[in-house]
């Protein structure tokens, strides 16, 4: 059920006690500095938030979320996010997490003219095209669904993957680990898509190469 607006209020001091209670120093680590390992890049699906299904506390979890978890090439929102998480914080994994049952893949699976949204849902609807022979494959509607979610996030994946920082870091270092995920809101549980990480970045090396020979 929604809190009203002040509830939020009542509820943050709430937490900030609770949060005493089990580490009274726990806000002044908080404001020193943060050294997460992940980054997380989510649906922004109030259904689906990023600590709370990894079960990990503020300052453990670096997040991004947009609708329907894409990593779109020219989105300097998201390009910045991966980035700074990258080269500064140095994250071990990035995380693709899809969720099944989400809006925004839906949407980009019906003939409707959505607005401003057209342009953002036209990068679902070009997976779509990649994958057309197994989807089309697909007699049930939803299973045809919930495999576009989980293709969805396969290609994100790969977009990550594109990028300099990811492939620059990795022949540095040997991190960060790219993953697929995809959050099943029925049960509460992560499915890991367990996506070939190496092998994406050496197929897509040969086009998509940016690390300096
Ligand atoms: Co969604």
């Amino acid at each position: 059920m929604a809190a009203s607006y002040e509830q939020v209020f009542e509820n943050n001091k709430q937490w900030v006690e609770r949060m005493k209670g089990s580490d009274a120093d726990f806000f002044d680590k908080l404001a020193e500095g943060q050294q997460p390992e992940y980054l997380y890049i989510g649906c922004s699906d109030s259904r689906a938030p990023a600590n709370q299904i990894m079960g990990l506390e503020p300052g453990e979890v670096f997040v991004h979320r947009n609708v329907a978890n894409m990593v779109v090439n020219t989105d300097l929102n998201v390009m910045s996010v991966i980035n700074y998480a990258v080269v500064h914080l140095k994250v071990k994994h990035i995380i693709v997490c899809g969720h099944y049952n989400c809006g925004g893949v839906k949407a980009a699976m019906t003939s409707q003219d959505l607005g401003i949204l057209n342009p953002w849902l036209r990068n679902i609807r070009d997976v779509y095209r990649m994958y057309r022979k197994e989807l089309d494959g697909i007699a049930d509607e939803h299973d045809r669904y919930n495999r576009l979610v989980e293709l969805n996030v396969i290609e994100q994946c790969t977009n990550v993957i594109k990028t300099a920082e990811v492939q620059q870091q990795y022949a540095a270092n040997n991190f960060p680990v790219v993953h697929g995920w995809v959050f099943d809101l029925k049960t509460g549980l992560l499915k890991d898509l367990n996506i070939n990480f190496e092998g994406t970045l050496n197929n897509i090396k040969e086009i998509y190469d940016i690390t300096p020979h």
